[in-house]
């Protein structure tokens, strides 16, 4: 049984997100300060476990998941991830891969290629070492996430780089990040910054269009479209003219790409978001704590995604920004 919700979309990508913390503070994700008050993380036993997640996993396979991508809060925070990764490794045909800002990569990487993790996505918005830590604000130095990105290669983990852009934060860095990671063989992306969560202040002037962003490094090396590799990629693809590689830009804002949006979420107490923009979730947790079947589980899953009608990047407008959502630390991008 493959459902479709009520635009025909399919389910195709699962973002599990293993844990709400992190080590980064990103004023666009998890700014110090929240209205003066500090987070309210989720105990151990809230958190699906491992066995849990396989289960939960493999309902959402039977349903035509192709995808799992491991997120955050940072997923390599969750201890022993690799022993969940080892769980996930034995579905087949599943493209399985991590978003991570990178922290803990250097240590983990090996771990995690033999556990069967096939690549990983690399979150660096900047290569200016105070911009960087000022973005990240614990400090964190450019350097530690270089060395992340190498140990993931040479361990034989494809490697993407995500960069959030931000203007007047990071936008000047945008051509240096280009030609830093050209010829390296990791892709590098530009994310437009979004109107996630509740607490990044997000304006519409702080965004960068994709455009632009392709505009800026064209300039200095040109640039073609490249076709998407799938369909509903999120990132646009382009090439260098010269064969140096490729780059991404996430055009969320500027370019919705809702119609084709085959993504689900699971925050880490297991409940399921069918947009990265919505207020409520399903409470799967209880189900599994219930003792339901997994045909109990496979029905509440393909109910929940045959009603589905979400698409708020393209309904996004200048209201919207006040009204409540998730927090992207909770369900991971
Ligand atoms: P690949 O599988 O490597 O193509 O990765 P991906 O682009 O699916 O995943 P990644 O975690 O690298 O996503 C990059 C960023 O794109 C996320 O952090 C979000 O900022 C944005 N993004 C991903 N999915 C969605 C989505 O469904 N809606 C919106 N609005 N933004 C998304
Ligand atoms: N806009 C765009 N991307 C964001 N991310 C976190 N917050 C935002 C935002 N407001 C990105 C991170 C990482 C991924 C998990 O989500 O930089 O690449
Ligand atoms: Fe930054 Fe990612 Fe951590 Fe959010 S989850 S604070 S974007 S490193
Ligand atoms: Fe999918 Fe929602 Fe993002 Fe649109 S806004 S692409 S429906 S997650």
């Amino acid at each position: 049984m493959h459902p479709v919700d009520t635009f025909g979309r399919p389910v195709r990508d699962l973002r599990i997100s293993v844990t709400d913390r992190c080590n980064f503070r990103c004023a666009y994700c998890m700014p110090k300060t929240v209205f003066g008050q500090g987070y309210r993380f989720m105990d151990r036993k809230e958190l699906l476990s491992f066995e849990e997640l396989e289960r939960v996993a493999r309902a959402f396979v039977a349903l035509g998941v192709e995808k799992i991508r491991l997120t955050g809060g940072e997923p390599l925070l969750r201890r022993e991830l690799e022993r969940l990764v080892e769980r996930l490794a034995t579905i087949d045909g599943l493209d399985l891969t991590l978003t991570t800002n990178a922290s803990l990569l250097a240590k983990k990487a090996r771990a995690l290629r033999e556990a069967g993790l096939a690549r990983v996505n690399v979150s660096l918005d900047s290569l200016d070492d105070a911009i960087f830590r000022s973005m990240n604000d614990v400090e964190f130095p450019v350097s530690r996430v270089l060395e992340g990105i190498d140990a993931a290669a040479e361990a034989g983990l494809p490697v993407k780089v995500n960069a959030v852009v931000k203007r007047g934060a990071n936008d000047e860095g945008i051509v240096e990040m280009a030609r830093h990671f050209r010829g390296s063989g990791h892709t590098l992306r530009f994310i437009e910054f979004m109107d996630v969560g509740t607490t990044n202040g997000w304006r519409l002037d702080d965004v960068v269009p994709a455009a632009e962003i392709v505009e800026r490094i064209d300039a200095v090396f040109p640039l073609e479209p490249v076709e998407a590799s799938y369909r509903g990629e999120v990132a646009q693809r382009y090439r260098y003219r010269d064969g140096a590689g490729e780059i991404g830009v996430i055009a969320s804002v500027t370019q919705p790409f809702c119609g084709d949006c085959t993504r689900a979420r699971i925050s880490a107490e297991g409940k399921l978001y069918s947009c990265l923009f919505a207020v409520r979730g399903t409470d799967l947790r209880a189900l599994l704590r219930s003792g339901a079947s997994d045909d109990d589980l496979r029905g509440a899953v393909a109910g929940v995604w045959a009603r589905r009608a979400d698409r708020y990047s393209e309904v996004r407008t200048e209201q919207t920004p006040t009204r409540p959502r998730i927090e992207m630390s909770y369900i991971g991008g």
